[in-house]
């Protein structure tokens, strides 16, 4: 249901996750001066006395219906494809292997573009709207670039792609479908990042890199609103998720706290597990070894292309997600996650993204199931759709 109320958003200015730099949320910015991501900062004390959960009833089912801790300031620049309020689905026969725990599964494939990159993209460009910037550009996996490409083309804003050469065609022609530019690059993402940095000064493009500017964490954080509010405000005691650039996580870990503050949730926030890949985990290394930063990784290899992630600007704000909630970081072979996809989509009905796939993969080992504890309900993502993944899954399931 369209609610009449006037938009109105509580953001009140952006801040440097790491120094004490304050910036205007009037102009377009990427990273602090010193290197690191910013953040928005929100009035949640006038938002904890003006806004209630009852309002949210009356709203609609898309994630919007959080605009009073989204950034974007003017109904008129709010681009929508419909984005959020995804399914939380049981999953009772995956269940049975837990001791009877509860385990759920967010459905982000339901998402325009099939996967969760929608909500950041739609912060994202609606952002660059009302800032007037022209001409985005994004390094992606390829599941970013389809939603920059959809947003872009809904805003009337130009949109350049630049993805690994060996990214699967379904991506390339969807982007191209939606009008945006894409350059093959030779090597991984952080190589189109690189060339994305470039294209800064030589070709104007305006950077949306993961993290590099502050606006796809916010939407990806209404992951952390929409599972409290569908629980009923209470939230997970474990929540498992397929970790790449790490928005998802940080922004997950930002919406607990803010949720926090509008007195919205009370008591234990939820352990975090991230899950990578054996042949690309930046993190899971770095949270094991006990570092605050996460070296590249070398020769980075997985068909789950979101998580083949060799370097993250935000590696310290996941590590410091996964401590202070006293996560866990699991990295799981192409095999587990063949395995994992097979059996979810044979007993529960959902055939997932290699990423998605990879949380159940790391949750159904035993070692797993040991450390959940006295946890009585568990979280799974699945981030993403199966489709533009056909060639890898049908090489791993060998259909
Ligand atoms: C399907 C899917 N899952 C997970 C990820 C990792 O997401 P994040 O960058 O939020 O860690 C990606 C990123 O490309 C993805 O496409
Ligand atoms: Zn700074």
């Amino acid at each position: 249901m369209r609610s009449t109320e006037p938009w109105r958003s509580f953001a009140v200015d952006l801040a440097c996750t790491r120094c004490e730099r304050e910036l205007a949320l009037d102009t377009a910015h990427n990273l602090c001066e010193c290197g690191a991501p910013l953040s928005v900062r929100y009035d949640l004390d006038a938002a904890g006395t003006l806004w209630t959960r009852e309002a949210l009833r009356l709203r609609r089912s898309d994630m919007w219906r959080y605009r009073e801790v989204l950034p974007v300031q003017r109904a008129e620049n709010c681009v929508s494809l419909g984005e959020g309020m995804t399914p939380l689905l049981e999953l009772p026969r995956l269940s049975a292997q837990l001791g009877g725990r509860r385990l759920l599964l967010k459905e982000e494939s339901l998402n325009p573009t099939n996967s969760f990159k929608a909500r950041g993209m739609a912060t994202a460009v609606s952002r660059a709207l009302e800032l007037g910037l022209k001409h985005l550009a994004v390094p992606s996996a390829g599941n970013a670039g389809s939603a920059l490409a959809a947003y872009a083309a809904r805003a009337g804003l130009r949109a350049t792609v630049l993805v690994p050469r060996d990214t699967p065609a379904a991506f390339v022609e969807e982007c191209r479908a939606l009008a945006a530019d894409v350059e093959l690059v030779d090597g991984l993402i952080h190589d189109c990042g690189k060339r994305v940095a470039a294209g800064r000064e030589t070709q104007g493009w305006f950077d949306l890199s993961t993290l590099k500017e502050p606006y796809r964490l916010e939407g990806k954080k209404t992951l952390g609103y929409e599972l409290a509010e569908q629980l009923g405000w209470r939230l997970p005691d474990v929540i498992v998720y397929p970790t790449g650039g790490g928005t998802g996580l940080v922004g997950m870990w930002k919406a607990f706290e803010e949720l926090e503050q509008l007195g919205w949730i009370a008591g234990r926030r939820p352990r975090m597990w991230s899950v990578q890949t054996q042949g690309c985990a930046p993190i899971v290394r770095a949270f094991h070894a006990g570092e605050e930063r996460a070296a590249a990784w070398e020769n980075a290899h997985t068909f789950a292309l979101g998580l083949r992630v060799p370097v993250a600007v935000g590696d310290f704000l996941m590590l410091r997600a996964l401590r202070e909630s006293g996560g866990n970081a699991i990295a799981v072979s192409e095999e587990e996650i063949a395995t994992a996809g097979r059996e979810l989509a044979s007993t529960e009905g959902i055939f997932a993204s290699p990423e998605g796939a990879a949380t159940w993969a790391a949750l159904r080992r035993l070692e797993s199931i040991e450390a959940l504890g006295d946890a009585s309900t568990i979280v799974l993502f699945n981030t993403g759709g199966w489709y533009k993944y056909a060639e890898g899954w049908r090489r791993v399931l060998e259909l």
